[in-house]
């Protein structure tokens, strides 16, 4: 986990400290790195949780926000838990590359074949709904801050 949390800070929150990036429920999580020929370090991260998806819509908060479309075959999982995924960030030097979409990827099939997740979620930044949207996700509600950041919900 510890090594996430360089790439968290680089690509997500520069303004936080490596102990402020850490989330209490990080010794509970799975965490996946994207690495690359001749490079030692990860160039991606991401963080799956077991945490069901909030439905109080009371609190924007509680109504995150991207599931799995049903039509693609790859990005569907099975009937069981619900995973959240958490501190998705790709090194700049190499966004664009598809590796982002090869960790997502990836990380769906770890929700879905060892965690049996039926839904993946997540708080998305508004600047990256496009991007979910454009794989097979959806927004289900509005949007809300975290400090500075936009996100939706
Ligand atoms: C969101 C993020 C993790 C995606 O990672 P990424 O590696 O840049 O994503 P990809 O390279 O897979 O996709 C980016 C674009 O490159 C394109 N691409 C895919 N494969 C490619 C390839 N082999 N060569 C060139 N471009 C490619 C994709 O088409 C995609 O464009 P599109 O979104 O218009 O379809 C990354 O951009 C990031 O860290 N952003 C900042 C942090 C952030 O917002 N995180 C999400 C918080 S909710």
């Amino acid at each position: 986990m510890e090594q996430t949390l360089p790439l968290r800070q680089k690509v997500l929150w520069p303004d936080l400290s490596l102990a402020q990036l850490m989330l209490p429920e990080d010794s509970n999580g799975i965490h996946l790195g994207a690495f690359i020929p001749q490079q030692r370090e990860h160039v991606a991260v991401i963080s799956l949780f077991i945490e069901p998806l909030p439905i109080d819509n009371k609190s924007h908060h509680c109504l995150d926000n991207v599931s799995p479309a049903s039509n693609d075959a790859d990005l569907q999982i099975q009937p069981g838990v619900m995973v959240r995924f958490r501190k998705f960030a790709c090194e700049p030097d190499y966004q664009g590359y598809g590796i982002g979409t090869r960790l997502l990827r990836y990380a769906l099939s770890i929700a879905r074949d060892e965690l049996h997740g039926s839904i993946l979620w997540c708080d998305a930044r508004v600047t990256a709904v496009d991007w979910y949207t454009r794989r097979g996700m959806s927004v289900t509600g509005r949007s809300f801050y975290k400090g500075p950041v936009e996100y939706v919900a």
